[in-house]
This record gives C-alpha cells, sequence and structure tokens, in this order.
C-alpha cells in the first residue's frame, strides 16, 4: 500500500538532493499531493531504493551493506533521551494500531460467525450467502502475507534518527539530526531565521509550538511569560523536537532588510597561508554574541594597533551563516588596505581582537528553484564560496555550476574546496580560468557558459572587478537572460 512522505524525507529515502525531486516534481515526474510524495511514485521514478524482498535476515544484512545502510550509518543518532521519547512516541503509536486492529478482528469474526449464524436458519436468503462469503474472502485478504511498503518501514526508521520541522507561515522545512538544537538544524538547512545570542539569553529566537514536543537541550535564562508558556512558546537555541514531526511558528528574514546591523568584538582564530598574496582570516564570535549574516554579504573588520591606533577594512564573509561562530575571510596584499598591510607584516596575531561591525550588502541568495550559475574573478570568490555553502544547506537548487577567473599564478588559491565540491556532489561542476587580463578572462567564460548555460534558466551571481561583473552581464543580456536574473558584487 502507498504510503504519504514529504518532499525532504522523499529525498532522504532515495539519497538524492532535494532540488533533484522537486526539478521532477516540475518535469510532471512525480506528482505532489498537498505537498506529499506517495511513496509508490518514489519507486517507480527510483526503483533502486527498493530493498530485496528477500527475507528478514537478509534484509538486516542488506541495511548494513546498502546505499541505505550507509544514509543510515552518516546521520548522526540524537541523545538517548531523545531517542527514548521518539521510540516511546512511536510505540505508543504502533500499540494504538494494534489495540485497534484486534478490535477489528474480532468485529469481523463475530459479524462473520453472527452470519453465518443467521445463513443456517434462512439458507434460501442469498443476501446472507453473499454477506457471508464476502466477510470470509475479506478475512483472508486481510491476513494474506503481503510484501510491505519498505519505503515506510525506511522512513519509520529514519523518523526516530531525524525529526522532521515545518515552519509556518512560510511551510520551509528542516530536519533536526544528532544532537542539534532548533535553531542551529534550522541555519544548517539555509533558512534566515530571527536569533541573537544562540545560548538562550536574548528570547530572539522564541517560536512557537503548534505541533509536536520539543525536549530541552541546555539551561536558559531568559524568562518565557506565563502567557507564553501558555501558548506553546520555547527558546529554539536551546530545545530539540522530541517527536518525529513539529510544526513551528516563528519569523524569518525576508532579506538583507531584515538583518539588523549588530557589533561584536571576534577573536583570530588563525591566520593560513593560501598563497603568497593571500591570506585566510579566521575569526571566532562569543559563544553568546554571534554575526547573524546572509550569505554573501560583507562586514567591517576594525583592529587596534598598540601605539598606532585602529584600522579598519571591509570584506565579503566567505564563510556560511550556518556557522555563524566562525567568520572566514580572504585577505589580498594591498599597499591602499592597512589592515591586509599588518596581517601580511604578522601584527595581527591568534587570539587578538577583531570589532565586527555589519552586515551590508544585497548581493544574496534570491528565492527559486533555478539551476545556479556563480562566476567569481580573484577575491570574488569570496562571496562567491559563501552563496555555494548557503545553497548546498538549501539543497534546493538542482544543479550549480562555477567558473572562477584566475588573473595572477597563484589566483586559484581555494581550488581544493571546487574540487572537493565536485567529487561530493553531482550536481556541481567547475571549471578554473586564467587569464592576467580580465576582460579577456571574462570572455572565455562566456565563451565556456555559452556552450550550455546561455539556453537554459538559471540564476547568474556575479562577483569581481568592476570590467569583469559588467563585461559578464552585457554577455547575459546579449543572450536574453533576464535582468532579474543577474545578481552582482563589486569589488
Ligand atoms: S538566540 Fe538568544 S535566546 Fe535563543
Amino acid at each position: 500500500m502507498s504510503h504519504q512522505v514529504s518532499v525532504w524525507r522523499a529525498a532522504q529515502l532515495v539519497g538524492v538532493a532535494r532540488g533533484v525531486l522537486q526539478q521532477q516534481v516540475r518535469a510532471g515526474a512525480l506528482v505532489l499531493s498537498d505537498g506529499m510524495v506517495s511513496t509508490e511514485a518514489l519507486l517507480r521514478l527510483y526503483p533502486g531504493a527498493r530493498l530485496e524482498e528477500s527475507g528478514l535476515l537478509e534484509r538486516v544484512a542488506q541495511i548494513r551493506d546498502e546505499a541505505f545502510g550507509r544514509r543510515v550509518r552518516e546521520r548522526l543518532l540524537p541523545s538517548q533521551e531523545v531517542l527514548a521519547q521518539r521510540l516511546f512516541a512511536q510505540s505508543q503509536e504502533l500499540a494504538d494500531v494494534r489495540l485497534h486492529l484486534q478490535r477489528y478482528h474480532a468485529l469481523v469474526i463475530g459479524l462473520q460467525k453472527r452470519t453465518r449464524e443467521l445463513f443456517s436458519e434462512h439458507p434460501a436468503d442469498p443476501s446472507l450467502k453473499e454477506l457471508e462469503q464476502q466477510l470470509t474472502q475479506g478475512l483472508a485478504k486481510a491476513l494474506a502475507t503481503e510484501s510491505v511498503d519498505f519505503l515506510e518501514v525506511m522512513d519509520d526508521m529514519l523518523k526516530v534518527m531525524t525529526a522532521q520541522v515545518t515552519v509556518r507561515p512560510s511551510g520551509n522545512q528542516f530536519l533536526v539530526e544528532g544532537h542539534a538544537n532548533l535553531l542551529q538544524s534550522g541555519l544548517h538547512s539555509g533558512l534566515k531565521l530571527n536569533y541573537g545570542c544562540g545560548n538562550g539569553s536574548c528570547g530572539m529566537c522564541k517560536a512557537r509550538v503548534i505541533s509536536g514536543e520539543v525536549t530541552r537541550t541546555q539551561h536558559f535564562d531568559y524568562p518565557l511569560s506565563e502567557t507564553e508558556k501558555a501558548q506553546g512558546y520555547t527558546l529554539m537555541c536551546c530545545h530539540t523536537a522530541a517527536s518525529s514531526e513539529l510544526t513551528l511558528e516563528l519569523l524569518e528574514a525576508g532579506g538583507p532588510q531584515d538583518i539588523p546591523e549588530q557589533q561584536l568584538v571576534a577573536h583570530v582564530r588563525a591566520v593560513t597561508v593560501l598563497a603568497p598574496d593571500t591570506r585566510l582570516l579566521h575569526l571566532q564570535t562569543p559563544r553568546s554574541h554571534r554575526l547573524r549574516f546572509l550569505a554573501g554579504q560583507s562586514v567591517s573588520l576594525g583592529w587596534h594597533m598598540p601605539g598606532q591606533g585602529d584600522v579598519h577594512a571591509t570584506y565579503p564573509v566567505a564563510s556560511c551563516p550556518c556557522d555563524d561562530r566562525n567568520l572566514l575571510f580572504f585577505v589580498t596584499r594591498d599597499g591602499s588596505d592597512s589592515l591586509a598591510q599588518h596581517l601580511f607584516a604578522d601584527d595581527i596575531p591568534a587570539g587578538a581582537a577583531v570589532t565586527v561591525l555589519g552586515p551590508t550588502g544585497d548581493f544574496v541568495l534570491a528565492d527559486g528553484h533555478r539551476p545556479l550559475v556563480f562566476a567569481a574573478c580573484d577575491e570574488g570568490f569570496a562571496p562567491v564560496k559563501s552563496l555555494i555553502e548557503h545553497a548546498l544547506s538549501l539543497d534546493d537548487a538542482p544543479s550549480m555550476s562555477l567558473f572562477w577567473l584566475a588573473t595572477r599564478s597563484d589566483g586559484h588559491f581555494f581550488s581544493n574546496q571546487c574540487r572537493a565540491w565536485s567529487e561530493a556532489l553531482d550536481p556541481f561542476e567547475y571549471e578554473l580560468v586564467s587569464h592576467d587580463d580580465v576582460m579577456a578572462g571574462a570572455q572565455q567564460i562566456a565563451h565556456a557558459m555559452r556552450a550550455d548555460l546561455f539556453d537554459i534558466d538559471c540564476d547568474f551571481y556575479l562577483a569581481g572587478p568592476q570590467d569583469f561583473v559588467r563585461a559578464l552581464h552585457d554577455e547575459l543580456r546579449a543572450a536574453g537572460v533576464p535582468a532579474t536574473q543577474i545578481f552582482s558584487s563589486i569589488s
């Protein structure tokens, strides 16, 4: 019998990205009913997801060895308490179903017995004969051994390990895995959640539980009022899902305009040499004061040089908002950037305090389900890296392509990351282009894009010097790409 699962769950069950399933929905290969997918349709599309129906012990062995087993093992388990609560809820549901089944069975047996008695009293009545036959055949069919829907079994198993949260009013969904709290899980899924301290003291991550259960993961100081408690409010940073399914009502940012300016003091965790002229600056924020930003945005950094005053510079954040405590920046040797000069002179040691002010900028991912194309020149890779990591968290884009132009010999200072994305993700492709002339390099990228990307409906994200961005923008517009599908950041 077919069973309905959400697109998130369906993607988990067959081991593909959610964006790939959404593309199947748009192509008409998979039909959604109230946002749900039937396991029958899923198996038709992905027959490899069916486990061999060959006996329990063999199936257990297969679970250990096959792709689904791998997906299960890759998932982190929640704490014992959470696991126990979810198992208890599932066992309770199972016990209810068993009880109902027993009662229905007793009812049918009673009806069958009574019908037989009536028929023996009135053998000439054809409707009694027909009724008795119908009951006997129906009972035989219900008791017959029929193969179960294995996707349903897998779904039940995943429900214990990973809870699914639905957000109202947006309808967004995310999964809660391992020991993560609700806030961390939502941010890892790329949602633009409202929050502040991340440790239970500001109250900004407040959400209302509409259905399901939550359980506390850490102590919190923020005093929820009695009314708020009665209305089901909880703090997402201090709770996780105790039930397999949870519906929360909460505020999400619509765009950069909803992200407030923040100021905090972070500390240098490390400065790493990536190339002779590029360093990776890794800042870490305090646990109780994180930076809320959107992928692709920039911040201003300030450092106090004893005896020489303050130096400031603005850089795009090169990391994902889902890891809001660890902020990464690519800093290049630049005579006009005094902070960069101090960094290259090794004046800024690990542990140094750096003021972070921001975020600013609107080079952020647009809502939508189109394939994503990124083009970066030199350090334009920083905001693009952040956008790619955010897109990976959202798991929504059917495919991603990256073109990275380097205008100097050591310009592809993070190419290992591109290779890692490409090896780990089917729908990710990249091309590294080298040319010391920005315009010629941009033309080379436009040529490569024209080969297979101009004709399909993509969103294009361009980041780098003005000449690079303008040249590519003009090429895209000339090829008929709507202006609303081109997003630019000039460095
Ligand atoms: S983010 Fe401050 S209380 Fe949760």
